[in-house]
């Protein structure tokens, strides 16, 4: 069944920080994902898996590329669905959880900001599988250091193409800009969800 892009067209304008230039090109870039998802999906339905080899064939090339776009399009799915502009405030839940891992709420919004200067891909909060602990991990590229046993709570694009419209180089500002339209809504939503 082909991925289909969500409209989130209803962000703009009501972000502060983020101009609707930046919002166009970051939702143009994610519906790219969307579409590169679905051919690479059509195309493995017929790729000859007998010549697969790891110098190259198309199949294993395919293959190669499949996380890339599943992540590039679910990534940013997450990350569009938990900015708002108007996030409401922590649940109780959250906030004990975060207090627990990280000492207070500000000094995870301070790990978060300082994952996020770590690597120009993405930072996941996450709650752990194994040690039921919110955790901040980074990620490369889109496919590159998914942390294995984690229930994702928020997406935090680092991208450049997330930022350097509005922002240039100065990317603190961008973090800045992210942590005040998070919907922490949202995020209290997902962390609810999860079981026990
Ligand atoms: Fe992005």
């Amino acid at each position: 069944m082909p991925h289909v892009m969500k409209d989130f067209t209803s962000l703009k304008g009501n972000l502060e920080g983020f101009s609707d230039k930046q919002l166009d090109a970051h939702l143009s870039l994610y519906g790219g994902y969307v579409a590169k998802l679905n051919e690479i999906e059509e195309k493995l339905k017929t790729a000859d898996r007998t010549k697969a080899n790891y110098t190259f064939n198309e199949f294993s090339e395919l293959k190669r590329r499949e996380c890339t776009a599943l992540n590039g399009t679910y990534l940013h799915q997450l990350y569009f669905e938990n900015l708002s502009g108007k996030g409401g405030t922590p649940s109780d839940e959250l906030s004990k959880a975060a207090v627990a891992a990280f000492g207070s709420w500000d000094a995870y919004v301070a790990d978060l900001k300082g994952s996020a200067a770590s690597t120009p891909g993405w930072v996941l909060t996450t709650r752990n599988r194994v040690d039921g602990a919110i955790h901040n991990y980074i990620m490369y590229e889109h496919h590159i250091g998914l942390p294995a046993h984690q229930d994702i709570l928020l997406a935090l694009d680092c991208w450049e193409h997330a930022f350097f419209i509005d922002y240039g180089v100065k990317k603190a500002d961008y973090l800045t800009a992210f942590v005040k339209n998070v919907s922490w809504t949202e995020v209290n939503k997902r962390l609810a969800a999860l079981p026990g």
